[in-house]
């Protein structure tokens, strides 16, 4: 059941789901549950909670069906939605959100122009990551054990117009199968509203493998650079297409390129979403590739590769002890999903790697509650990510269950040519 609260209401101590062990006593507006939403018949193949109805059944696996939804009432794929103002569905939603808590900040318009003070907490200015407002809580943007790895993919569901024989190999299910053939791993999925309508299936291949579903717009704009009417439909429409084609309403979105502030922080909370960052970043997005056109930021593999070897020997040299990370990676060319799969097994090797939703004790990241995965700690995300099992009992709002990992597993190996060291071990899995 979806929970109804109102927009309103400031709560003297509100702890929910989405609150992680970070911030346990803060006082935050409620994060509304979007009743705006319409509601959509159930999609058939579709698993309707976590663990799925019959847990003993395979996942899916094999090439994706070619199967076509009729999916109506959306507005041009990969815009920013036009006339948001005096959009029929959008006017109800600004009427219910409570703009006495949305800073007042200005549109931006030339992300060089560095505002004295950083008054609204603008993250594309220096990464901040703490509301300069005390109603909404901080983003989320490490795993806060140490040894952890947060592991994200944006941009999806990466699918092809037109699928060739030459870059079909590369689209979806090429990483969901390659997941689920290392240890059944599990990732957060950040999923843009247009893709979902270019390649809806694959949309719900990934949410039936049991990855967390989480919202990455509808058209992937600066959200910064927005009116709050087209942040608020950005928004809709992409919890709108992800609710009709997977069933799910998630309660956590990442903003493009990290552009966030407090005025687009506020209004997501205030429709139900927290907001996830990283503190690691491949760059792998600016890799030219088969999707990725060169642009005058273009880098070549070889540089994001040597970006992910200096974190894994850095790890392994003992100094990365604070805390865990949550890494930005993406399904969006050739490139990016080399990069990742060809990672993968080193990471899990290192790190206990699961979706950063689950490092940050998020169980239910949809207000859908017959869905609650895994988190650390739980028997099912084991040490070196692979699933032993279904869900344990945590659903979330218990004592947080974070735990300490037994051994920094970095220290067991020690030398002093890390790139000999990282090659030994990506080596040894083979
Ligand atoms: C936006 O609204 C204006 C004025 O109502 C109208 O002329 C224009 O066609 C609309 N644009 C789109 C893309 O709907
Ligand atoms: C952005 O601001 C900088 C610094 O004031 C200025 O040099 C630059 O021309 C501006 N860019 C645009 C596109 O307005
Ligand atoms: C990426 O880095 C690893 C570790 O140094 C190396 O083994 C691999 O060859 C590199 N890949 C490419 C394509 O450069
Ligand atoms: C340890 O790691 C930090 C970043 O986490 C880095 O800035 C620093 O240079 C590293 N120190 C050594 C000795 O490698
Ligand atoms: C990706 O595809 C492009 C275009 O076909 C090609 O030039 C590039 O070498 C490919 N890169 C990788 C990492 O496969
Ligand atoms: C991960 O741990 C499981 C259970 O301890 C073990 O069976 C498996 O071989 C390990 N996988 C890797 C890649 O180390
Ligand atoms: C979650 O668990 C707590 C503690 O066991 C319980 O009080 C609460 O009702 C549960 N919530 C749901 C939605 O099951
Ligand atoms: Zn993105």
């Amino acid at each position: 059941m979806i929970a109804l609260q109102t927009a309103t209401v400031l709560a003297a101590v509100f702890l929910s789901t989405a609150n992680s062990a970070a911030t346990p006593t803060a006082s935050y507006l409620p994060q509304t549950s979007p009743t705006y939403l319409p509601s959509f018949p159930a999609q058939t193949g579709v698993i309707t909670s976590w663990p799925p109805a019959d847990p003993s059944a395979p996942l899916p696996s094999g090439p994706l069906s070619t199967a076509t939804l009729t999916l109506s009432g959306y507005p041009t794929m990969n815009v920013p939605v036009a006339n948001a103002s005096v959009d029929p569905n959008i006017i109800p939603i600004m009427n219910l959100i409570d703009w006495t808590h949305v800073p007042d900040a200005p549109v931006t318009t030339n992300t060089t122009i560095v505002p004295a003070g950083d008054p609204y907490c603008w993250w594309t200015q220096g990464g901040c990551v703490t509301p300069k407002i005390s109603y909404i809580p901080p983003d989320i943007y490490i795993c806060p054990v140490p040894d952890t790895w947060g592991l994200t993919y944006d941009d999806g569901p990466m699918y092809y117009y037109p699928v060739t024989p030459e870059n079909s190999v590369w689209a979806e299910p090429n990483l969901y199968d390659f997941l689920l053939a290392h240890n059944n791993q599990k990732a957060n999925l950040f999923y843009i509203g247009s893709k979902i309508m270019g390649a809806p299936i694959a949309a719900q291949r990934g949410l039936n493998d049991g990855h967390t579903i989480c919202v990455h717009t509808w058209s992937h704009p600066l959200m910064t650079t927005l009116t709050n009417a087209e942040v608020v439909a950005e928004f809709y429409y992409g919890l709108r297409m992800i609710k009709e084609v997977l069933g799910i309403t998630p309660k956590c979105w990442r903003p493009p390129y990290g552009d966030v502030d407090d005025r687009v922080r506020a209004i997501a909370w205030q429709m139900g979403l927290r907001t996830i960052i990283w503190d690691q970043d491949t760059n792998d997005w600016q890799i030219v590739g088969d999707q990725v056109a060169p642009t005058s930021s273009s880098i070549s593999y070889a540089t994001a590769n040597n970006t992910v070897e200096g974190w894994i020997a850095n790890h392994v040299k003992g100094n990365d002890t604070q805390h865990g990370h949550i890494t930005l990676e993406h399904e969006l060319s050739n490139a990016t999903i080399t990069l990742a799969e060809f990672w993968l097994p080193t990471i899990q090797k290192l790190y206990q790697t699961m979706p950063a939703t689950a490092c940050n004790n998020i169980a239910q990241p949809y207000w859908e509650e017959s869905f609650v995965y895994p988190i650390q700690g739980d028997q099912a995300v084991s040490t070196n990510g692979t699933a032993v099992g279904g869900s344990t009992s945590s659903n979330g709002t218990t004592t947080p269950k974070i735990v300490s990992s037994a051994a920094t597993k970095s220290t067991q190996v020690m030398g002093s040519v890390m790139t000999l060291v990282v090659a030994a071990i990506m080596a040894s899995l083979l």
